[in-house]
């Protein structure tokens, strides 16, 4: 069969590419796949499990549950005062990724330009692609991965929509702080740029609080909101995240929504509602803790093996330097993989600003982090230079 253009044009993502090559092999500590350790509170698997005892497997409503809708709105406004209607500003989705993609889909003419952060998390610049959009890349390794107003000035042009905004950011764990985030959205503001962001990461912020974009003066109106329950309530199999936004993209979105997903599976969506409930909140705070104790354990340990790397301010990621081995990120990995049973993704698969680097996700034991700090040392003492 004869595959589209598009399709054979694109990529596959370095992530999944790089840990076939993990599979079937023994003794391997991966530190590779953005994926929480933990089991899903027990709380929120046992009302699942209950709501289908009750008879809870249908389909439910395409933008959810309306319980959950309202679930996710008090949430919002408790924790961060901003007001979204749950019948008209949210639509629950099938994870972050598929929100992404209705997004896009629901904006973006044929030729319309997106920002896209280099590196960025590997379903940016696909999910712009295939809506028909021109990805317009933003390298930001000079400025420390992070975006500025006037790094954003500079990629600003003729047909430029929107910008994929992610922070806590994958790969780099990077975000910003209240005043940093007023500063960009005034530029966000004078060039009427819809902002595609992706605060997945959000509860998972280490050093100060997040401060959610759609809360700023005058950002409501031109933000997309995207949230979702796999990071911090370990949740990712149940596939459930949602949007927030103006009512006339939340409806777009729901259009396309409907006819390719229906609705996000009910159990997922059951599980959200006992997630955002305030006794699921000590779970929560638990797994941050735990995340935050190996956040200070890999910076340090690698900082020691002289990979330089800053302390990142959220998520569960760091992006250390690997340049003083002169390697590449793919050759760095391969070699770390096949030598010494360590998996870890080349900066690459993120763009290609990401060469020399590598991402290490610390969602993973203790003892396994500390074992693959001991083989990596193994590792640097042949390969490090200078
Ligand atoms: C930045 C970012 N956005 C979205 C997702 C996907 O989230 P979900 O499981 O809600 O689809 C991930 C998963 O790794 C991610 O890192």
């Amino acid at each position: 069969m004869k595959i589209s253009k598009k399709v054979q044009q694109m990529p596959p993502s370095g992530i999944r590419e790089f840990f076939d090559l993990v599979i079937g092999m023994k003794d391997v500590i991966s530190l590779g796949v953005g994926e929480p350790d933990f089991s899903t509170p027990w709380n929120i698997c046992e009302s699942s499990i209950f709501s289908i005892e009750k008879g809870y497997t249908s389909y439910t409503s395409n933008k959810g549950l309306y319980e959950l809708r309202l679930g996710i709105s008090r949430y919002l406004k408790h924790k961060h005062g901003i007001s979204y209607d749950p019948e008209r500003e949210i639509l629950v989705t099938t994870g972050v990724s598929e929100g992404l993609d209705l997004a896009l889909r629901a904006i973006i003419n044929p030729g319309d330009k997106v920002l896209v952060p280099d590196p960025s998390y590997v379903s940016y610049y696909p999910v712009v692609f295939l809506a028909g959009g021109r990805p317009v890349f933003v390298k930001t390794k000079k400025t420390s991965f992070k975006l500025t107003p006037e790094l954003i000035e500079r990629h600003i042009s003729e047909g430029v929509k929107a910008i994929m905004f992610n922070y806590p950011a994958n790969p780099t764990g990077v975000s910003y702080s209240k005043r940093e985030l007023i500063a960009l959205s005034k530029v966000f503001i004078k060039h009427n740029l819809i902002v595609i962001c992706d605060e997945i990461y959000g509860e998972l912020t280490y050093d100060f609080k997040h401060t959610p974009l759609a809360t700023l003066k005058d950002m409501k109106k031109q933000v997309l909101y995207f949230d979702g329950f796999s990071k911090a309530f370990a949740m990712t199999g149940w596939r459930v995240g949602f949007c927030c936004g103006p009512e006339e993209v939340i409806s777009a979105m729901t259009k396309i929504h409907q006819y390719t997903m229906l609705c996000a599976p009910i159990m997922g969506q059951m599980a959200g509602m006992e997630a955002l409930k305030s006794h699921t909140q000590g779970h929560v705070i638990e797994m941050k803790r735990e995340y935050k104790r190996r956040r200070g354990f890999i910076v340090g340990r690698l900082n020691e093996l002289g990979l330089s790397c800053p302390m990142p301010e959220g998520a569960f990621y760091v992006f250390p330097s690997i340049e003083k081995t002169g390697m590449d990120s793919v050759g760095f990995a391969k070699k770390l993989l096949k030598e010494e049973k360590v998996a870890v993704v080349p900066g690459t698969a993120f763009g290609s600003e990401g060469n020399g680097h590598i991402r290490i996700s610390y969602a993973s034991k203790m003892s396994d982090l500390k074992e693959a700090g001991l083989r990596m040392e193994r590792f640097l003492v042949k390969y490090a230079r200078g």
